[in-house]
């Protein structure tokens, strides 16, 4: 059987969750392919780390090693800084590698260009797992809501933020506690200020706003409010009114204009976030033809993130993804009626 080589940049949280799914999932991964894949090839910033990672593998912390292996089909980049890792992406594409990101905040600045670049090179780019964790958000916009024109999106896209605010709510824990847990579990970022003050959920927005709109908001013009302002007090009062503070992105057209937010919203026992806790995201999408569909499911850790990197991983291989696997180029114009939105 022939043999898909895979280079994994990062073994952290999600590049070991990476690593050991294509271990475990073998069989299933060579059954869809035809063809076995196998890790060539690992990028880490200390080689002396102590890893389980097989011999065989090239564990090297300079990427033009990995470039100049004689055959290499798939990048797989789980670093969480911006750069270098454009940088190495567009090398990948440019060595001619299908490449697959987690990194919501370099595709939201340069994921343009790396589509671009993919597509005069003939290779893909998966960036299922930069939003929503494991909920395959991106391939039910990109891929199978085609035709349905999409009118506004609704999102839980910080797992980090939704589970603090679930722990404060539940278990009467302060913020700096939750957060604490939430760290604990590797669901936060390398710097927790992502999180809680919504940046990681703003870049995912833009990049959702790209994929189902064609375009984006002039990021200056959105409003972005994190959860550091939620006190336990708050909380509880809210919990006395039977409402919820969750942390809310919405992206709609408003005329000809795209606009988003990210912000907290107090939810009532109708809306359909109210029950969504702990580290689960949800999106929910209202287009022309199907009307409102809900997906939800965990946000963030290892093999959630996983998840979406090893489907990828199958559909960068079977498919040459143009340009309108990614982009819509139309959405229906509506004004966002508030109607989730109590404050
Ligand atoms: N820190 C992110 C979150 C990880 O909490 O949602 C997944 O993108």
């Amino acid at each position: 059987m022939s043999v898909i080589k895979v280079a994994i940049l990062g073994f952290g949280t999600v590049g070991e969750g990476v690593y050991r799914t294509i271990q475990s999932h073998s069989d299933e991964l060579a059954a869809e392919l035809g063809k076995e894949v196998e890790v060539a090839a690992v990028l880490v910033r200390n080689k002396r780390k102590p890893r389980e990672i097989n011999g065989n593998v090239l564990l090297t912390t300079d990427f033009e090693e990995i470039l100049q292996l004689p055959k290499l089909d798939v990048v797989i980049e789980c670093i969480v800084d911006k750069d270098p890792t454009f940088t190495y992406l567009k090398k990948a594409i440019q060595r001619g590698c299908h490449i697959i990101t987690a990194n919501k905040e370099m595709f939201a600045h340069h994921g343009n260009e790396l589509i671009e670049l993919a597509e005069q090179h003939q290779v893909s780019v998966g960036f299922e797992a930069t939003v929503a964790g494991g909920i395959p958000v991106i391939q039910t916009l990109g891929q199978l809501l085609k035709i349905n024109r999409v009118q506004r999106i609704l999102g839980i896209l910080n797992g980090t933020s939704n589970f603090i605010l679930t722990e404060m709510r539940e278990k009467r824990q302060s913020f700096a506690e939750s957060l604490l847990r939430a760290q604990e579990n590797g669901y936060a970022e390398a710097d927790p200020t992502n999180d809680v003050e919504g940046f990681d959920a703003f870049y995912k927005t833009m990049i959702l706003s790209r994929l189902a709109f064609g375009e984006e908001p002039d990021w200056r013009n959105v409003e972005r409010v994190g959860i550091t302002s939620i006190t336990s007090e708050l909380i509880e009062a809210a919990q006395n009114l039977g409402l919820r503070f969750k942390h809310i992105a919405s992206i709609w057209k408003s005329g000809t204009r795209i606009q988003a937010s990210v912000k907290p919203v107090l939810v009532g026992s109708e809306h359909p976030f109210y029950h969504v806790e702990g580290v689960e995201n949800a999106v929910n999408v209202k287009s022309d033809i199907v009307g409102e569909i809900t997906l939800q499911g965990p946000g963030a850790g290892m093999y959630p993130t996983a998840s979406a990197i090893i489907e990828d991983l199958v559909h960068v291989c079977q498919s040459h993804m143009t340009k309108s696997n990614y982009l819509k180029t139309s959405g229906e114009d509506i004004e966002l009626k508030n109607e989730h939105q109590r404050e």
